[in-house]
């Protein structure tokens, strides 16, 4: 990428609103100055606007133990219910909640009356089935509209639902059934991918095979039409037992801390952990965020969030955020470019999208397949333009303004992550002048800093590490089963402090804005997707030909980040022929065991690993060989040939 750090910084160009955005602008410059007076006041009054409470809350943050946060604690909702039944109560049922396009081209309108009666049924199957508040649902599905009625049933009967992305192996879905001890998995018998079915059902049925799991019963939704195995007593048809179920339901209330999901997450060890997020502060945020950060006006706006639900984005920016709002959205099953590229712009045209939430990934891969993919369509319809899940270089920041959005429309880069459950830092369009390449100022509410590893500010033009110093209503309740890994990986590092320690670095300019530089720890950025690089490491070496592996992230120009494993195989004595076999063994190996996502780019079969006298790899050397650049310095190395020995191995 031409955009180094050095260059990032001087990037001068700046955009301000246009007269006529500011004007109509949903979100305005009051916001800060409410929050800045009184943060906690200014979230109780976002609770109160945005959401229905079945029973008011009085108080707003118990901070008494934190970590563990309480938020609008007496207080009482349904997160269905404000999803749903509120709007058609309001004379809103005939607004379409959710275009769906299948990939092969099927489509279905789905209006808010109609997602309501389609998650009532849910919600008394789920009860049918025995699944009551509290307990675990996993969710392993396509993109289509079941998965947000199945999310939403869960929420309406108090069920705490794991997603599981669709892209997993059924060694990480079993897992994570283990780990939630779920009693319902909720999935497909395929979903559409590049124009072929892409079976699910089977990756259930392995991770269940040895039956010493909890999980009672198994629904299937029917999407692909391909053949499935069937174990009778324990699988269910989605669709016929829905044809069975009452579609009257009420929605009755849970406390606001009462558990909305659990979604897995990778840090820096092997393990991916459980985020629980809970019920009120969660949608207070989400919907919240969604509002502003996304100028959204219900009446009028086609939203479009491209994220998956097995990821947070689609929990908070595909479900949550919007239907608590009464957006009008797009959900799409397939890939950008089937059948052919451009697919995503036909869709923008089609529905006349007004908004698009999507990554810089994505953004690359455009620009790489050329302009006049994009001018060929019509996108005049959009707005505004939303980027998420890993810097975006200006380069591609202009790119989106220009190509995509008209020359015109605002691109606000938001950060946040699975454990803060919403958006923390963006500009908001219509009052901040944006700045490609940055994320620029936290949100009204949310208060971050940059501090070195003392805890002080760090002043304009320097780098530190992004903490967040005052609790939030999205914040993570904790680590499902593991309070210790809770406190111990986010809250150690500033312990004195009381802060939040995000893992990402990050730098202050001379405005005080901030630009995002990615991950301090050994997590990884993959086309949006976080993964460690422990986890593959662990991956690579529960293989019998490996010895020891290394992995570390390298610099990619359309995949932002991508994995690269140096591998010492047991049979030392391999010529190049076998190591690329080798190679290729232990890439498939990986893809098997966490899920394709997780394939590494490259695996290079090495004959050592350089380490230092105490015996700890040197993973900066490894990214230096990874990066093709030259290698640093290798002085504190036990043995200081092996990088030339790697180097030559690798020519
Ligand atoms: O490193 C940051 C990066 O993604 C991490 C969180 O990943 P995940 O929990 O999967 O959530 C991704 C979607 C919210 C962060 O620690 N990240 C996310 N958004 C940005 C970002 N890095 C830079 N700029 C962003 N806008």
């Amino acid at each position: 990428m031409a955009d180094t750090i050095e260059n990032l910084l001087h990037e001068a160009r700046r955009f301000p609103p246009s007269a006529e955005f500011a004007a109509n602008a949903v979100a305005t410059a009051e916001l800060y100055e409410r929050a800045g007076e009184d943060r906690l006041g200014f979230w109780a009054d976002q609770a109160r606007e945005l959401l229905h409470w079945h029973t008011p809350f009085a108080h707003t943050l118990d901070w008494s133990n934190p970590p563990f946060a309480k938020w609008f604690a007496d207080g009482e909702l349904n997160v269905a219910f404000n999803c749903l039944d509120r709007h058609v109560l309001a004379g809103l049922g005939d607004r379409v909640a959710i275009h769906f396009e299948g990939e092969p081209g099927d489509s279905r309108a789905i209006t808010y009356a109609e997602l309501l009666v389609e998650v009532k049924k849910a919600a008394n199957l789920l009860t049918a089935l025995g699944v009551g508040a509290g307990d675990r649902v996993a969710i392993y599905l396509p993109m289509i509209p079941e998965a947000v009625v199945a999310m939403l049933a869960c929420a309406r009967i108090g069920a705490v639902h794991s997603v599981v992305f669709g892209g997993f192996s059924s060694d990480s879905l079993r897992s994570r059934i283990d780990d939630a001890a779920a009693k319902l998995v909720i999935t497909a018998d395929g979903g559409f991918r590049r124009g072929k079915v892409s079976p699910l059902k089977p990756a259930v049925d392995e991770a269940l095979q040895d039956g010493a799991h909890t999980v009672e019963h198994v629904l299937v939704v029917r999407r692909g039409g391909n053949d499935v195995a069937w174990t009778t007593g324990r699988d269910l048809w989605w669709h016929d037992e829905l044809a069975q179920v009452s579609d009257e339901h009420e929605a009755k209330p849970f406390p606001a801390e009462n558990p909305l999901f659990i979604l897995y997450t990778s840090g820096s060890t092997g393990k991916p952990k459980g985020i629980l997020h809970t019920t009120g502060g969660y949608l207070t945020q989400a919907a919240y965020t969604h509002r502003n950060v996304f100028d959204l006006k219900p009446e009028t706006d086609v939203y479009w969030c491209t994220a998956d639900i097995g990821w947070i984005t689609g929990h908070s920016y595909v479900v949550y955020g919007p239907l608590a709002n009464g957006a009008t959205q797009v959900l799409y099953e397939g890939t950008p470019d089937y059948p052919a590229l451009g697919r995503w712009w036909d869709v923008v045209a089609k529905y006349g999208v007004t908004i698009l939430y999507t990554a810089p990934t994505a953004v690359r891969s455009f620009m790489k397949q050329g302009r006049h993919i994009p001018e060929d369509r019509d996108l005049s319809s959009l707005r505004l333009l939303g980027s998420v899940g890993e810097p975006i270089n200006p380069e591609a920041w202009i790119w989106y303004r220009e190509v995509i959005g008209a020359d015109t429309a605002p691109v606000v880069d938001t950060w946040w992550q699975t454990e803060t459950g919403g958006i923390m830092i963006s500009a908001l369009p219509g009052v901040t002048t944006l700045k490609p390449g940055s994320a620029q100022v936290a949100l009204p509410g949310i208060e971050v800093d940059i501090v070195a590893e003392d805890g002080a500010s760090v002043g304009a033009d320097e780098g530190g590490l992004l903490v967040i110093t005052e609790p939030w209503p999205a914040m993570a309740r904790g680590i499902w089963g593991d309070p210790d890994r809770f406190v111990s990986t986010y809250w150690e590092q500033f312990a004195t402090q009381g802060w939040y320690f995000a893992g990402d670095g990050a730098r202050r300019d001379k405005d005080n804005e901030i630009w995002l530089l990615g991950r301090v720890d050994d997590v990884m950025n993959v086309s949006g997707h976080r993964l460690s690089t422990a986890e593959i490491e662990s991956a690579l070496v529960s293989h019998p030909l490996t010895a020891e592996a290394a992995v570390v992230g390298a610099a990619d120009e359309t995949t932002g980040q991508a994995h690269v494993a140096f591998v010492i195989i047991k049979d030392s004595q391999v010529d190049a022929a076998a190591a690329e076999d080798a190679a290729e063994i232990l890439r498939q190996h990986v893809a098997k065991q966490i899920g394709a996502i997780a394939r590494p780019r490259q695996v290079f079969i090495v004959a050592e690993l350089p380490k230092t006298r105490s015996g700890k790899i040197m993973r900066r050397l490894l990214r230096d060989v990874a990066e093709g650049r030259e290698i640093g310095d290798t002085t504190t190395l036990a043995d200081t040939q092996v990088m030339s020995i790697i180097a030559s191995t690798m020519k």
